[in-house]
């Protein structure tokens, strides 16, 4: 029986994988502008890194890391996303010495969640870290990015949604209000299992479960928004004094929180999307506690973003999709002489002409119908004694000296 790909993954095929490129080069041209420098962490950390940083108590830990020991008994975790990693790697490295420091990232995630459209269990991230800045300046200068990135990638209907979660204070008076709501609705069969567990442990999860009775209770629970101590407040305020400067629009979501535990003060969501499908492509925050968290004495302040690159494609408008559309051959040789050909195509490549060549041993009136299903825009007949162009468009021939590659490339590239 033919084995097919495990559920969750997919394997990204010619046509799809231009637009992925596409949505990387966009992304990694706005953060050459933003200054935002690239850094490679491993596709898999000790287990221990992401249950400390990301949370125990959430649902990319409890139930989608991927985990497994290796021959030494070390238990190790394909990475569900890149910030921690990244933050482990600042540490270990130490660049925090020339603060602020800014990163960016494209990695391969791995996740076991349930397959569906635009959830996948490995899929792509893009996304970028600045660190070294507690002030609105640093969250508003990720969210632009993100934002800048997003509308130059073409994704539809682009909606930004923000909230702030406050610092540790905030939290205890939050968290306290939001155990005080929750706990009459324990005992009444109106949260499932999950949330019920992790109510003493965790509440917050229980305003992004995705069950139907939770997300109910989860309507009538108090916001986060109302317990900003003055300074968390001011922050908030003057984030959105600058969005709204830089005439990027948003909407304040109360209630909105992230899937990860490390997240204090600001955090973010983009949607975006055809046809109305509004998906989180996506997501982020600021986590000033994260250094602490896997074991830093340093407290580093920190905000970033990931960007679903899965869910980008999915949103790009056509327009977009047009811009990646396959590539075809400038030239294609054709010769009786196999090795006359080799060196044509390697002379015209070398031109940075985009050449193809026979493969399949055909006769020249072969050769001819290749180059035309090919989209091949000129023909280059060689032989030892001369050297002819032919433009499909326009009909044209040119006749050259042979070996005059140079001059080829040059009407062909014109
Ligand atoms: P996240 O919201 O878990 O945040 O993921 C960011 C984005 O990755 C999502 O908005 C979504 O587009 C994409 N994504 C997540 N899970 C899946 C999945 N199963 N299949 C396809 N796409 C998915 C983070 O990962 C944080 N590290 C973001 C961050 C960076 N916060 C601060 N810095």
């Amino acid at each position: 029986m033919q084995i097919s790909a495990p559920p969750g993954t997919v394997d990204i095929l010619p046509e799809e994988i231009r637009r992925d490129r596409f949505a990387e080069s966009v992304f990694m041209d706005k953060c050459r502008l933003f200054g935002y420098n690239e850094i490679h962490t491993p596709v898999f950390e000790y287990s221990r890194l992401f249950r400390r940083g990301v949370g125990h108590v959430t649902d990319i830990i409890e139930k989608e890391l991927y985990t497994f020991s290796d021959k030494h008994g070390e238990k190790l975790a394909l990475r569900p996303e890149g910030t921690t990693s990244v933050a482990r790697a600042v540490l270990q490295h130490g660049l925090y010495n020339n603060l602020p420091s800014r990163f960016c990232y494209k990695i391969t995630c791995y996740r076991q969640e349930d397959p569906e459209e635009g959830r996948l269990r490995e899929f792509h991230q893009i996304g970028a870290e600045c660190y070294g800045s507690a002030l609105p300046q640093a969250d508003c200068e990720v969210i632009s990015l993100a934002y800048q990135s997003l509308k130059a990638m073409g994704a539809e209907n682009l909606l930004l949604n923000i909230n702030s979660l406050g610092c540790g204070e905030c939290r205890v008076s939050y968290i306290n209000a939001l155990t005080r709501y929750l706990l009459p609705f324990a005992n009444s069969g109106a949260l499932c299992p999950t949330c019920l567990s992790r109510l003493g442990k965790n509440p917050l999860r229980v305003l992004d479960c995705k069950e139907q009775r939770c997300k109910a209770v989860a309507a009538g629970a108090p916001a986060p928004i109302d317990f900003l101590c003055p300074d968390c407040a001011a922050h908030y305020a003057e984030l959105k004094r600058q969005l709204t400067a830089i005439g990027i629009p948003f909407v304040e979501k109360p209630k909105l929180i992230r899937g990860l535990d490390y997240y204090n003060g600001t955090v973010f969501e983009f949607k975006a999307g055809k046809g109305g499908r509004n998906g989180t492509v996506c997501g982020g925050g600021r986590y000033d506690g994260l250094c602490s968290r896997i074991g830093s004495e340093k407290s580093i302040p920190a905000v970033g973003f990931a960007i679903g690159v899965e869910r980008a494609v999915l949103a790009m408008a056509e327009s977009s999709s047009a811009k990646t559309a396959q590539q075809k051959p400038d030239a294609y040789v054709i010769s009786d002489d196999t090795a006359l050909a080799a060196a044509a195509a390697a002379c015209l490549r070398n031109e940075g002409v985009c050449t193809e060549r026979d493969l399949l041993g055909l006769p020249a009136e072969g050769q001819e119908k290749s180059a035309k299903a090919a989209g091949a825009r000129w023909s280059v007949y060689a032989s030892e004694a001369s050297l002819r162009l032919h433009c499909h468009a326009t009909g044209e021939s040119i006749a050259l000296k042979s070996g005059a590659w140079k001059q080829a490339a040059d009407i062909i590239l014109k």
